[in-house]
């Protein structure tokens, strides 16, 4: 069996970045890591808006930091938020790093000991990617 190394770090980087949330709307917290293929970790938190449509989700902010640095390639994505069952990420998310790591390693995790480990196919299988395009 192939050897799977430890997200542990990622989701530290995670629980990090959501002390950056600015979510005085909705009083919901979430970071997220990616740990893209040159190995370097980006981080994102959820940033709300008066005007409620514009928020824009922790993932897809650590995904727009990693993409802007360079990287192309996502390898694993961590989602923390400080509840008591861990948050996967939202439809448009799933999207989003179907983009760039359709094979991604994601975990979610939260303040109790409760995780969930998938992958991206489990969370967006029969996805609609850069390959339906050609
Ligand atoms: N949120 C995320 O940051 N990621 C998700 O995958 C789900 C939702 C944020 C958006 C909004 O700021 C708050 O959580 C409540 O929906």
């Amino acid at each position: 069996m192939a050897h799977k190394p430890s997200l542990r770090p990622l989701e530290q980087a995670a629980r990090l970045a959501a002390l950056a949330s600015y979510s005085p709307y909705s009083q919901f917290p979430v970071g997220a890591a990616v740990l893209a293929e040159s190995g370097k970790v980006y981080t994102g938190c959820n940033v709300e808006n008066a005007s409620y449509g514009l928020c824009q989700c922790a993932e897809r902010a650590a995904i727009c930091t990693a993409i802007s640095a360079g990287e192309r390639k996502i390898m694993a994505v961590a989602v923390y938020t400080p509840t008591r069952k861990p948050t996967t990420p939202c439809g448009a998310c799933r999207q989003v790093i179907n983009e760039f790591g359709p094979k991604a390693r994601i975990t979610c995790v939260c303040d109790t000991d409760k995780r969930i480990e998938s992958a991206t196919p489990d969370l967006l299988p029969d996805a609609f990617g850069p390959e339906s395009l050609t």
